[in-house]
């Protein structure tokens, strides 16, 4: 069958139950099979874990496909020059390539991601949350907003430094990638995307001006290994272009706080909630059970909720087909796929009692927050470390930390972060 053939959903993205909580409506499209044509949207979903796993998985699906065929053959319509600037800086990212650039460019920065250079990293981790918990206000007669006052601020300085971003800078950062993510949420107006513009060209400005200055004189910083690996002619196939290395740099400062932020908030929601007992995070020589709990809080509350791929074919620029027998549907060049990482997660085959939170889930990093395949996330082991660690710190210096009042999720589908969380301690 073709997509549209489908059971067909209708669900509002920007529908205030939906957003607040989306799971009901995962279970209603899982039920109805493996996938469902989302009007709303205009394509196909994969809903659950099998599928998503596998798809995410699957080179016949890829984020790019105008390598394989113009916009034009494809039947898009051309970019509006006043989106140019950020297609500019989002067309160069790795996120949004596929081999062979995705694998020299993600070759590069995997080279900055090992092990060592992560966990190298704990210090400066703790002593960032540390720094941010000293400054929050105390006791119950005064309430703030988590949200501002650490869960952004924390990954934010974290990616700043390992990149060799100024951190000072980190208000600015936060304010153009904010913008910049509003492209990519539903129900975006003319407004949020003129802003989206804007707030790429203002960031791609600044970033050549700290590689010029970076180049003039270079420091450690995962910034200058990638200038390096530009200015290396030795390189062979390794090298990036400047317009590569721009927005390799932006979407690492982008991608490297903005999920960290939502799972932040999610998480500390979920134990002021009294769905998670924060004593999990407490004991700095049980760092295992911490991670559990921290991919627990990923899989129950996932930051990111719907990623899409172009059908790419098979071979290349043919059509693809997914599924076998009566369920077999077939996708044609350029054709999207989503696939709802928020609803796998949930998905029972998957996960005995999805909608339960236990902190000691035995296959709990099964989850397929981070993607899978190819474009798996750089920054997971990042990101995990940052949640063990700064969870650690918020609840061993705060115990009596406590909801002040309910707190709302952002209404910015595919995001799903908080879009405040008052509390006092
Ligand atoms: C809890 C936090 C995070 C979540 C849930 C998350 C989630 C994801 C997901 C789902 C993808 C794959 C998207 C796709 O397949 O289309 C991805 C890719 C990526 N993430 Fe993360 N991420 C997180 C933190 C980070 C951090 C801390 C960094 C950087 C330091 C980072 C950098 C990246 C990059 C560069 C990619 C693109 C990889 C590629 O295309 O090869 N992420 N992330």
């Amino acid at each position: 069958m073709r997509p549209e053939d489908l059971p067909r959903f209708r669900q509002s993205p920007t529908d205030p139950a939906f957003v607040q909580d989306p799971n009901p409506t995962y279970a209603r499209m899982r039920a109805l099979g493996p996938a469902v044509f989302w009007e709303d949207y205009g394509h196909a979903v994969f809903t659950r874990h099998a599928q998503v796993s596998a798809l995410l998985r699957d080179r016949r699906f890829g984020r790019e496909v105008t390598h394989l065929a113009s916009r034009e053959a494809l039947g898009w319509d051309p970019i509006p020059d006043r989106l140019a600037p950020f297609h500019a800086v989002e067309a160069h990212s790795l996120l949004e390539r596929e081999p062979p650039a995705h694998t020299r460019l993600r070759r590069l920065v995997n080279r900055a991601f090992t092990s060592r250079a992560i966990a190298g990293l704990a210090p400066r981790i703790e002593a960032e949350a540390r720094r941010l918990v000293d400054a929050m206000p105390a006791g119950p007669d005064a309430p703030f907003d988590l949200v501002p006052a650490f869960a952004e601020p924390l990954p934010m300085a974290v990616i700043a430094h390992m990149l060799g971003a100024p951190e000072a800078e980190g208000p600015r950062m936060l304010a153009w990638s904010h913008d910049m993510v509003g492209m990519y949420q539903a129900g975006r107006t003319r407004e949020d995307e003129d802003r989206a513009a804007a707030a790429a060209a203002a960031f791609a400005d600044w970033m050549r001006a700290l590689i010029a200055r970076r180049r003039a004189a270079p420091g450690g910083a995962l910034i200058d290994a990638l200038i390096a690996a530009e200015d290396d002619a030795a390189n062979g196939g390794g090298r990036l272009s400047e317009d590569e290395l721009v927005s390799t740099c932006i979407l690492l400062l982008n991608a490297g706080h903005e999920a960290t932020a939502h799972a932040l908030g999610n998480a500390v929601h979920l134990a002021l909630t009294g769905r998670l007992d924060p004593a999990v995070f407490a004991n700095p020589a049980s760092d295992a059970a911490a991670e559990t709990a921290a991919d627990e809080t990923l899989r129950f509350d996932a930051p990111l909720h719907m990623f899409t791929r172009f059908a790419l074919g098979e071979p290349a620029g043919g059509d693809a087909t997914v599924g076998e027998g009566a369920e077999a549907v077939t996708f044609r060049l350029g054709e999207t796929i989503g696939l709802l990482l928020g609803s796998a997660n949930r998905d029972a085959e998957a996960f005995p009692d999805p909608d339960r939170l236990d902190p000691a889930r035995a296959n709990a990093a099964r989850h397929v927050s981070f993607g899978a395949g190819i474009h798996f996330c750089v920054g997971a082991p990042l990101a995990r470390m940052e949640l063990r660690i700064g969870l650690r710190v918020l609840f061993a210096q705060r115990p009596g930390l406590c909801l002040a009042a309910p707190a709302t999720y952002r209404d910015a589908y595919h995001f799903h972060g908080l879009e405040a969380l008052r509390v006092t301690g």
